[in-house]
């Protein structure tokens, strides 16, 4: 139980990789508050930390809003004390080519994956600091290092949270805090159920390992990077993608 009495929020928890993250935190013993856009989901987080017998529970926080951002976090230090770990996990997708992409499109997961980052990290950051030690994992993609057709958006806010995690990792090192990404490749989700079987076929012929990466795989990748193993790891990105992109 190497995370125990730990808070770590971890941001668009209901589903998917969130909740993978969520529930490998919570068995190393940490409290986990999962964060999710409204009361269905939040009531879907309580409800699996409850069914484990794990700590924490699911709180509503629309993390592209920066009042709610700081209203969920102020709830959270009331009842369990300052975040020390945060995975900033909540992300959209609204694909479409550039010649045909509408402002809200852009805007939209502009501020859901980006701007998310900017509004929890800061808000987290001032009590990590004052107690010397925090651990920031953010959510990026293998597309936010290759790029991909169609996702002009989606890329440009991947590969923001690994330039924006450098920067940080460099300005709170030295108050023992570390800002590390995880890059997912193709992991099977509600998100990528979506794509044409056609565009899923096309995936498995670049990935060597020819399978889709499970929600756990990604979850182990953040589990370690909070750990005390990983205390000399910050700015970096670890792609957990199966082989499809080797940096
Ligand atoms: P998902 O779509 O299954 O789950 C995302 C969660 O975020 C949902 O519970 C949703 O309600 C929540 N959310 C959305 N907007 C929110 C908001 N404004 N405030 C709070 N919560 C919000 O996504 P998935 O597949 O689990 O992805 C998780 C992260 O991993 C995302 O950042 C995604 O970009 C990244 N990723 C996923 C890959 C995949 O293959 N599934 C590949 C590479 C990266």
């Amino acid at each position: 139980m190497t995370l125990e009495n730990k808070v770590a929020l971890v941001t668009g928890a209901a589903r998917g990789i969130g909740k993978a993250i969520a529930l490998n935190l919570a068995k190393q013993g940490a409290i986990v508050i999962g964060a999710d856009i409204g009361q269905e989901q939040a009531d879907l987080i309580s409800n699996y930390l409850k069914e484990y017998g794990y700590n924490g529970e699911g709180i509503v926080m629309n993390v592209s809003d920066q009042e709610s951002v700081l209203e969920g976090l102020s709830k959270i230090k009331d009842k369990y004390g300052s975040v020390s770990i945060l995975i900033n996990n909540a992300g959209i997708t609204r694909d479409n080519l550039m010649l045909r992409m509408k402002p809200e499109e852009w805007h939209s997961v502009i501020n859901v994956n980006l701007n998310s980052v900017f509004y929890t990290s800061q808000a987290c950051l001032r009590d990590m600091v004052k107690n010397r030690w925090g651990r920031i994992v953010n959510l990026a993609s293998v597309v936010g290092l290759i790029g991909n057709a169609g996702q002009a958006n989606y890329t440009a806010t991947k590969a923001g949270v690994i330039a924006f995690s450098k920067s940080l990792a460099q300005e709170v090192g030295p108050r023992g805090i570390t800002v590390n990404c995880v890059a997912p490749g193709f992991i099977e989700t509600e998100m990528t159920s979506k794509l044409s079987d056609e565009h899923k076929a096309a995936y498995m012929e670049k990935i060597p390992l020819r399978r889709a990466g499970s929600v756990d795989d990604i979850a182990n990748a953040v589990s370690f990077l909070v750990s005390d193993e990983a205390a000399y790891i910050t700015g970096s990105t670890i792609s957990v993608n199966g082989g499809m992109f080797m940096q």
